[in-house]
């Protein structure tokens, strides 16, 4: 019961961290984004209405849409699916889009505009309930159901305040074509040819399905936000929220273990749970050291650097291989050329009972100015002071930025959405790569360079992309012997690559070691007291041995032992043996022929001496009546 009693009260507790996060402001002041809806027709309701964008679905930023408005008889709040109610939003070819107009109320925002979506929607105003100043809609925290289709929300949407909702229904109803522009084009300003922007932005990658947005974003968007920054096109600066312990509360374990400098700079524990995995005071640390990566790299006039910086580490440090740590961090600094012990400095002594000079910065920052509200949402980003709404995605994102800059000053890349750089060239990109065999896991792409094991003649390399790479699968002794140890000396060659199994480098039978790095010969007279018979001699050699034997006898190597030679002379007296027989079977045969031969030549005598018997005496009259009577009686 104890322990249960101290786990609720460590909830209440982060639940009270999360709700007074940002509290540097009594009141915090949200902005809502606005951009103007145009009704087009009918006349009598021409003009321009405010609208707030949704933080979800992908605006159409420096665009514009035009659209008919439907209101539907049945489901009017979108809370079920369109489907059920044989309801289908689908224009038709050459027709223009349909803006769906839905009732706030009963669920969640998104889920109305999911809904419309699948039934074929181009665009969904939401109709607030009562007279009241516009909100932005959000997106539900995430749970298990909703995450799912938030995701796949690719239209956009609007809130439309009760009056206006009221006008629209009132003309669609008396059966009259409404026609709506629902215009981003002034969403953004676009003062300049710089556009600077912000991204509020998280070291935790265990946070669920917003996390893994986040890091698929920063992943996806590093190609194009590099080329900008390089390009001078941007100002580009990451920020990072931290909470302050309440003054009663700093020497509780749980501020301990989410601060640091004496609960000064806080963050919720990544798991939610105080007993188990990384503590809030980790994702402090690594958030400071990211925001002392950029700082760093700015410093060197190489800002872009935090991008490579951030991928690298998600990629290589996770937490849930227990990488997420300083050491692994460090290598990941070293890895991109910046210098660690600078970046140490930045960071300063986080078990001080003083303020961290940069958490300061990002706290006092979190408070909104200007047109800018304050940062209480993550992910948030902020492009030329504005909020951007929308879904964190490299397209829509990179309209939202583009949208920013003056006409015609926008770079290449707003135009084309190209990437061109190889950022190989330096550094090799700080990825894996083999000098002598003359690879590299560095690929250049259109989203920034990428560390992957690459695939030569047919043969995969396996590792991480960074440090290690090692060919693998058939074949993969080919290639620069599987990066195992080979030599060759006096016209013998050995190599210790091994073509399957577990084991990818062993050392040949003859030599010892560990198959990579060397392998030595093994001598074998001594080792393997080979060639240890009392008539022996035996004679090392690189890889192998010779032994031969005194006096008559001779060396068989399979049973390393001297045999005598007799035991030769017996096998050749077999061999005599065989070839007697064969020699008699030969004999034998030839004889019968002989005998054959012979009666036949006796029979045929005694033909011919009977035929010529008819006109001479012969001597020896007696055979031949004999043989005649018989030739006549046949
Ligand atoms: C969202 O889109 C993905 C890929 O397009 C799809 O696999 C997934 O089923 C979709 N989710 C929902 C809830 O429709
Ligand atoms: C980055 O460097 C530029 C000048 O090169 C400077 O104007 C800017 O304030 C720096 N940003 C940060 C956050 O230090
Ligand atoms: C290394 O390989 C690349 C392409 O794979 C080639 O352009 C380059 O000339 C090679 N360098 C050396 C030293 O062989």
């Amino acid at each position: 019961m104890g322990l249960r009693r101290s786990d609720s009260a460590a909830r209440l507790f982060l639940g009270f961290l999360v709700l007074s996060m940002a509290p540097l402001s009594i009141h915090a002041r949200f902005v809502v984004e606005k951009n103007s809806l145009r009704v087009t027709s009918p006349d009598r309701i021409r003009g321009t209405y405010d609208s707030a964008i949704g933080n979800f679905g992908i605006p159409q930023y420096g665009g514009s849409m035009a659209g008919n408005v439907v209101y539907p008889k049945d489901n009017q709040k979108g809370c079920k699916e369109f489907s059920d109610y044989k309801i289908t939003f689908e224009s038709k070819p050459g027709a223009l889009p349909t803006f769906v107009l839905v009732d706030r109320g009963d669920c969640f925002f998104a889920l109305k505009v999911w809904n419309a979506q699948r039934a074929g929607a181009s665009a969904v105003l939401v109709a607030d309930d009562m007279a009241e100043a516009l909100i932005t809609m959000d997106s539900p925290e995430e749970d298990g159901s909703t995450a799912k289709y938030i995701e796949n929300i690719t239209i956009p949407s609007a809130l439309i305040e009760k009056s206006f909702g009221e006008t629209l229904k009132k003309a669609y109803n008396s059966g009259e074509m409404v026609n709506v522009n629902l215009d981003w084009r002034e969403a953004v300003p676009h003062p300049d040819d710089r556009v600077e922007y912000e991204l509020w932005t998280n070291s935790n990658d265990e946070c669920g399905v917003k996390c893994d947005m986040l890091m698929e974003f920063v992943k996806d968007f590093k190609g194009a936000a590099q080329i900008l920054e390089k390009g001078g096109y941007t100002q580009f600066t990451p920020h990072y929220i931290t909470w302050y312990c309440p003054e009663a509360f700093t020497l509780s374990k749980q501020c301990k273990s989410q601060c640091i400098n004496h609960g000064r700079y806080c963050a919720p524990d990544p798991e939610q749970d105080f007993s188990t995995g990384y503590e809030g005071k980790d994702v402090v640390l690594e958030n400071l050291r990211q925001l002392c990566v950029f700082k760093v790299a700015n410093d060197s006039k190489k800002p872009w650097v935090w991008w490579d910086y951030v991928t690298d580490f998600q990629i290589r440090c996770p937490m849930k291989e227990k990488k997420y740590n300083k050491e692994c961090a460090n290598a990941v600094i070293q890895s991109l050329g910046l210098d660690v012990k600078s970046i140490e400095k930045c960071m300063g002594d986080a078990d001080a009972d003083s303020d961290n000079r940069v958490l300061k910065e990002e706290q006092d920052a979190q408070v909104g100015k200007g047109s800018r509200g304050d940062v209480t949402i993550l992910p948030t980003l902020v492009v030329n002071n504005r909020q951007y709404r929308g879904k964190l995605e490299k397209g829509a994102v990179l309209k939202a930025i583009c949208s920013g800059f003056e006409e015609t000053t926008d770079p290449a890349v707003c135009l084309s959405g190209d990437v061109e750089t190889n950022e190989c060239l330096e550094n090799n990109g700080g990825c894996w790569r083999d000098k002598s065999a003359n690879l590299t896991a560095c690929k250049d792409t259109f989203r920034g360079r990428v560390c992957e094991c690459p695939l030569v003649d047919g043969v995969q390399f396996k590792g991480d992309g960074y440090t290690t790479c090692e060919a693998s699968g058939p074949g993969r002794c080919k290639i620069n012997n599987g990066g195992c140890w080979h030599e060759a000396r006096n016209g013998h060659a050995y190599s210790a690559c091994t073509d399957n199994g577990e084991v990818k480098c062993k050392c040949p039978p003859g030599f010892k070691g560990d198959g990579v790095n060397s392998c030595t010969d093994i001598d074998e007279c001594k080792e393997r007291k080979a060639c240890q018979c009392p008539e022996c001699s035996c004679k090392n050699t690189w890889g192998s041995y010779e032994c031969s034997c005194g006096g008559e006898l001779l060396y068989i190597r399979d049973h390393d032992a001297c045999i005598s030679k007799t035991a030769t002379r017996e096998t050749r007296s077999a061999w005599a043996a065989v070839w007697i027989i064969l020699i008699g079977l030969a004999m034998a045969a030839g004889g019968a022929y002989l005998v054959y031969k012979y009666r036949l030549r006796s029979y045929m005598d005694s033909e011919i001496r009977a035929i010529m018997a008819q006109y001479m005496p012969l001597d020896s009259q007696a055979e031949v009546p004999n043989h005649v009577n018989e030739e006549q009686r046949a």
